[in-house]
């Protein structure tokens, strides 16, 4: 699948689980989660869709496996984080390698798409994409 199409079909889908967290702690009346919940829709929805505009300018990266593999390691660390952060602010401190997990793939996930940015720039001021 095209970089940029994984992107925005993940997007969807995170913000709709993510959308759902918020209506479930605004409904209950219990915030305690909503670290969780925040970071769920900024890096799965915001951020992940901001990748997938990245991707749909740069045709030529579309299909590379450095853009696939920071995809999934971008959905696989939001998600991962997401469980533990929900975990650790409903008192259940197992929850806390998760978070730490989910934070280092996403972050190494971020250093991929730095990697990916500058050298697509470098590329484009020498003409060739
Ligand atoms: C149905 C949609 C949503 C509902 C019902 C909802 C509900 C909530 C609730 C109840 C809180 C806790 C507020 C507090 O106690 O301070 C919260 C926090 C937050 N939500 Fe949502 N949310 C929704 C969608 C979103 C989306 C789409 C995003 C991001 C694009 C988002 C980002 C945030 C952030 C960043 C916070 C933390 C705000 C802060 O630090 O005070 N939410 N949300
Ligand atoms: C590896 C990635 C990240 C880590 C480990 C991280 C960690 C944290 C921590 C520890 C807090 C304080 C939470 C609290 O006091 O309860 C926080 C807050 C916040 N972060 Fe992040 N963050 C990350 C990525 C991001 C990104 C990419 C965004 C935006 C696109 C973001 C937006 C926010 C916002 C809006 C808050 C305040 C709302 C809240 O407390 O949840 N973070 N983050």
């Amino acid at each position: 699948m095209k970089a940029s199409s994984l992107c925005f079909r993940a997007a969807v889908v995170l913000v709709i689980v993510g959308m759902g967290w918020g209506l479930q702690m605004a409904i209950s009346q219990d915030h305690s989660t909503y670290p969780a919940h925040a970071h769920l829709n900024l890096l799965g929805w915001v951020s992940l869709f901001l990748f997938g505009l990245y991707y749909r300018l740069h045709p030529a990266l579309e299909r590379g496996r450095l853009a696939q593999a920071q995809i999934w390691a971008w959905i696989a660390g939001t998600v991962v984080m997401a469980i533990g952060v929900g975990l650790i602010h409903t008192g259940r401190p197992a929850g806390e390698p998760f978070a730490g997990i989910g934070a280092i793939l996403a972050f190494a996930s971020m250093l991929a798409f730095a990697w990916t940015v500058f050298r697509a720039d470098r590329a484009a001021v020498a003409g060739q994409g």
